[in-house]
């Protein structure tokens, strides 16, 4: 059983959410209250990106929290969707490539581990009942200029975080005889 807390202001109700509940709550927020995380739930959050697996245990997620007001704007200003300028605070995910597998069968594995950690955040913050959103359409080249990552770091999502201001729509997702099969790609599995 995991632990989900309704956030009153600065109190906070425990009520029971089991990690399937966690699941099918989680949505895209895009509109958030102005009313920052506290640093408590931040790390509760982090930590459960910690913990995520690595190739080989390398573990070279890092982390940037960012709260200052302009640095936002500067991150929004240079994406696409003005939406991230109204955000109370992001966590952008970065790692250097050389800190994960290269070339396993064809694949750079820098980026399966930043994202792992980075779904770690979202699944932990909808388990505190926070909002959060993948960002993956965004100026690399700006967000490292405003945050001083170095060169060779590169930045794989981002999200906001904080007290989501609606309940967003259920998207559709494809049912599951679509996605799975039996032994052999095409065949069906039969549930
Ligand atoms: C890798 C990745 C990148 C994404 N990039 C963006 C993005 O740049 N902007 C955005 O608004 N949503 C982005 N999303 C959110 C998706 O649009 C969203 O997950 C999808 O529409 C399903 O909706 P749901 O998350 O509410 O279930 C991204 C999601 C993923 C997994």
């Amino acid at each position: 059983m995991l632990f989900c807390k309704l956030h009153f202001k600065h109190e906070s109700l425990i009520i029971i959410m089991d990690f399937t509940d966690v699941i099918k709550n989680r949505r895209s927020h895009r509109k958030f209250k102005e009313d920052i995380v506290e640093d408590e739930i931040i790390e509760r959050i982090i930590e459960a990106a910690r913990l995520a697996p690595t190739w080989s245990n390398m573990q070279g997620t890092r982390y940037i929290i960012v709260k200052n007001k302009s640095r936002i704007k500067e991150i929004a200003d240079a994406y696409k969707q003005k939406w991230i300028e109204h955000v109370p605070m992001l966590i952008v995910a970065c790692i250097a490539p050389n800190q994960s597998g290269k070339n396993i069968n064809g694949l750079e594995y820098f980026t399966v581990d930043a994202s792992i950690c980075m779904e770690h955040i979202v699944l932990a913050a909808t388990n505190e009942g926070l909002g959060t959103c993948w960002i993956g359409l965004f100026n690399e080249d700006k967000i490292k200029e405003v945050l001083s990552i170095p060169e060779n770091v590169r930045v794989i999502a981002l999200t906001p975080l904080g007290y989501s201001k609606y309940t967003p729509r259920e998207q559709n997702r494809k049912p599951i005889e679509q996605i799975c099969f039996n032994e052999n790609w095409g065949t069906n599995y039969k549930f």
